[in-house]
């Protein structure tokens, strides 16, 4: 029996790949492990999203490779395809981002290749599901169209394709069934969710996910700010099972860099959705990414960003320090801010937000709020985790209740982040 061991950089997106690779080869009789030491086979999902995740992954591909055979996935096998090939004499294969479905026959070849072209089956009919799960995710659409000048997601995810609503339901309906109580819909821009054959928005499908049975919340991300409808927002609110979270990137709070990012909306767009969702859902968190050291970003706009998280108080931010991108418009504008710029502007910020988050996750000392249980503490035995309905974890007394219940828990105290409360 051959085992894989598989390591993910990036996003959720990509999770949700190896999570859906892995019950593929499990399903063609390959055992998956945890111990990268004891694998025949390793798949190194890939990120190209910066520099820096790009880096990580070649080191690791560096060192896993030379004792033993090593499959490279992701959207930087899909953006470096054959090149992976020449550098790493222990790469067995390269697989882009629209062939990891054919995982199964990949890892049996044994000539050394590329397989990075068009989808050939589809993807969004793979879904493979762990019994004993909580929390678990699920596509519904992929790629993106916005081309962002920094970004080369639409480079590498291709353009955006929606999936049929009926799989979707379906798969939830799996999920409710088999005991996952919350699951988290994935998409580059949610908003732009259109299943043409029904023709159904994001919101439709929301409203009509929030039925499936076994399944008490859904949530979703990411949001694009310039498609974030009204409608949208209006179902989040009138829906309990929605969780009220919305995750909204900001990027920059200058207009001009904003254009030059090509994100289509203003600093005062931003702030008016903000002011929307916080009208319509009292308590709702908001998370964004923000972008430092854009290339003609100068210290009044690079201002202007610290003002708005300021301003707005996000949740949480991921905050990251420009890197500039092959094959992006970006790429033809000059990098104009020197390294050390970049360093004090993210250093900066992330310090504000630091103590931003901080002070969002003491505010809600004394509120109360449904939460799902979902692990045993991590780094206390005493303790339960929960996730609320605003995403966040919150730890209670173990006893309150078992993995999978909902509870209606008090917030006692706050450990930075991280909440604590009582089950009432
Ligand atoms: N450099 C740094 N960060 C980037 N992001 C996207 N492209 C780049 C880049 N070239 C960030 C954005 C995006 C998040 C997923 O990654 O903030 O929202
Ligand atoms: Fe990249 Fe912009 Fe698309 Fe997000 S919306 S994936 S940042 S191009």
């Amino acid at each position: 029996m051959h085992k894989v061991y598989i390591k993910t950089f990036g996003c959720q997106m990509n999770e949700y790949d190896s999570e859906r690779m892995a019950g593929i080869l499990s399903g063609a009789g390959y055992t998956i492990t945890q111990d990268e030491h004891d694998a025949d086979y390793i798949i190194v999902n890939t990120c190209s999203v910066r520099q820096h995740a790009e880096e990580r992954a070649i080191s690791f591909i560096g060192a896993a490779s030379k004792k033993h055979k090593v499959i490279v996935a992701g959207c930087m096998a899909q953006r470096l395809q054959d090149d992976i090939i020449k550098r790493f004499p222990g790469v067995k294969a390269v697989v882009g981002t629209f062939n990891f479905a054919k995982i199964a026959e990949i890892i049996k070849e044994e000539k050394r290749r590329v397989y990075a072209g068009e989808e050939q089956t589809d993807v969004f009919n793979i879904r493979p599901k762990k019994e004993g799960e909580i929390r678990g995710f699920t596509t519904v659409m992929q790629g993106c169209d916005n081309f962002c000048s920094y970004c080369i997601v639409p480079y590498v995810r291709g353009r955006e394709r929606s999936r049929d609503k009926d799989s979707i339901l379906e798969e939830l309906g799996e999920m409710g069934k088999m005991g996952y109580k919350e699951v988290m819909l994935l998409g580059q821009n949610v908003n732009s969710y259109f299943d043409r054959k029904n023709s159904v928005n994001f919101s439709g499908l929301l409203r009509e996910a929030v039925k499936v049975d076994g399944i008490k919340r859904i949530k979703f991300m990411t949001s694009h700010p310039k498609d974030l409808s009204d409608e949208l927002i209006e179902t989040v609110a009138a829906e309990p099972k929605l969780a009220r979270h919305f995750h909204l990137p900001l990027q920059s709070g200058s207009d001009r860099v904003l254009k030059l990012m090509n994100r289509k909306y203003t600093a005062g767009h931003f702030m008016g959705r903000v002011e929307k969702i916080r009208e319509l859902i009292p308590g709702c968190s908001i998370t964004t990414d923000i972008l430092v050291g854009f290339s003609g970003e100068e210290d009044a706009d690079f201002l202007q960003t610290v003002q708005m998280a300021e301003k707005i108080k996000f949740d949480a931010a991921y905050i990251f320090k420009y890197s500039v991108r092959k094959g992006t418009a970006g790429e033809k504008m000059e990098d104009s801010v020197n390294e050390k710029v970049k360093l004090e502007r993210l250093n900066n910020i992330l310090e504000l937000q630091k103590k931003i988050s901080e002070n969002m996750a003491s505010a809600n000392i004394g509120r109360e709020m449904d939460a799902i249980i979902c692990a045993p503490g991590r780094a206390d035995r005493g303790l339960l985790e929960a996730v609320t309905d605003t995403n966040k974890t919150v730890l209670i007394p173990a006893g309150s209740g078992k993995i999978g219940d909902t509870v209606r828990v008090r917030v006692t105290g706050a450990r930075r982040v991280m909440l604590e409360g009582e089950v009432i």
